[in-house]
């Protein structure tokens, strides 16, 4: 059998302080009754003021660690998913290294916002089924909380802080894989999503703080409609790509942005609700770290097994977009 990569265990952390819609509802024009109908979330973690990116990637990744059976010391490559990392630069995945000890191993972050994770997860393939490497760590880790203007009803309410990690390596049988992936991005749409101020075209100044720039901002009406097609498309061009129905996945996990999102898309391959992994509820929109997270609270959960086909797709800002099909 030629390489195939796999994902040989996961692991996620979310920070212990949780605020629920009733806990905003105290200090914005808003109510738990509009936030569940329109998105689904109830609640999300957020980090403490002296609690980074890369301290939730650690944790992430430890469990990760733990759960794959696959010491530090084996991990040849750290890739972290992140548009909210420690600094500007350098990266995320460069503090993870040295927080984890393994201080040598080559670390990257990659910025595709909420599909970063599937960025991570094609590239993490590539190294391993190229054999260039072959154990890699990859983390989805966002604090979008510290990025949002938590005076802005239309966004603050969407986004909560947390990580997810796997461990990616050869597979060890005939069946277990990524089976495919499929990526694609469209660059003349990044104003609808963006954190516009900090970087080379709107460096941090007074004006740019005045206007706000340093938050996220979001034209959702916009983002919805691409999330849904994009993401709908992606899903079916990966099971294209592994000869895979919608039918034979046992189970979809879908970039946790929007409930409502999430059902357009399990309508148009006719997918029952009890083949979606769903967690909005409890850590809205964690960008990158979504996907990961999921699937390894479903691991822990004992619901997604070993044997167990998966089907992942995701948007982010930009836009990009990707797919995945993984027996686990
Ligand atoms: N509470 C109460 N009312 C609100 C709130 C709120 N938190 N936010 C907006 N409203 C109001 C608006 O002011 C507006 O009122 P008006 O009609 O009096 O002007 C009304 O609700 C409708 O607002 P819209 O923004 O037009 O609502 P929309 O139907 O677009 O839903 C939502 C908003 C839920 C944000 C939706 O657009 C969405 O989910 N978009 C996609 C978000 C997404 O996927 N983002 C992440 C992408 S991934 C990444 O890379 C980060």
């Amino acid at each position: 059998m030629s390489k195939r990569a796999a994902i040989l265990g996961a692991g996620y952390y979310a920070p212990e302080k949780v605020l629920t819609n009733k806990d905003i509802e105290k200090f914005l024009d808003t109510n738990d009754e509009w936030i569940t109908s329109m998105t689904g979330m109830k609640e999300r973690h957020l980090s403490e003021k002296g609690q980074p990116t890369s301290d939730l990637a650690v944790k992430a990744a430890e469990n990760a660690l733990k759960n794959s059976g696959v010491k530090k010391e084996e991990i040849d490559m750290v890739l972290v998913a992140t548009v909210t990392g420690d600094y500007v630069w350098p990266s995320t995945a460069n503090v993870v290294v040295n927080k984890l000890g393994i201080n040598g191993v080559p670390s990257v972050d990659l910025s595709a916002a909420c599909s970063g994770f599937l960025y991570g997860l094609t590239s993490a393939r590539a190294f391993i089924e190229s054999g260039i490497y072959k154990k890699i760590l990859l983390i989805g880790a966002e604090e979008f909380t510290k990025v949002c203007d938590w005076t802005d009803r239309k966004t603050c309410v969407l986004f909560g802080d947390g990580a997810g990690a796997v461990v990616i390596g050869e597979a060890q049988n005939e069946e277990q894989g990524i089976l495919s992936t499929y990526l694609g991005s469209d660059g003349s749409k990044v104003s609808y999503l963006m954190q516009p101020g900090g970087g080379t075209a709107n460096p941090l100044s007074q004006e740019v703080l005045d206007k706000k720039m340093q938050f996220v901002y979001m034209e959702g009406k916009e983002v919805f409609k691409q999330a849904v097609i994009k993401m709908t498309a992606s899903m079916e061009i990966a099971m294209e790509k592994a000869g895979v129905t919608a039918e034979q996945v046992d189970y979809f996990i879908f970039h946790q942005a929007n409930k409502r999102i999430i059902d357009s898309i399990a309508q148009r391959f006719l997918v029952p609700e009890e083949k979606l992994i769903i967690n909005i509820h409890k850590y809205a929109n964690t960008s990158a770290a979504t996907i990961p997270i999921a699937l390894a609270e479903a691991m822990e959960e004992g619901k997604i097994k070993k044997g167990h086909l998966l089907g992942f797709s995701a948007l982010g800002a930009g836009f990009t977009w990707g797919g995945a099909i993984v027996r686990i």
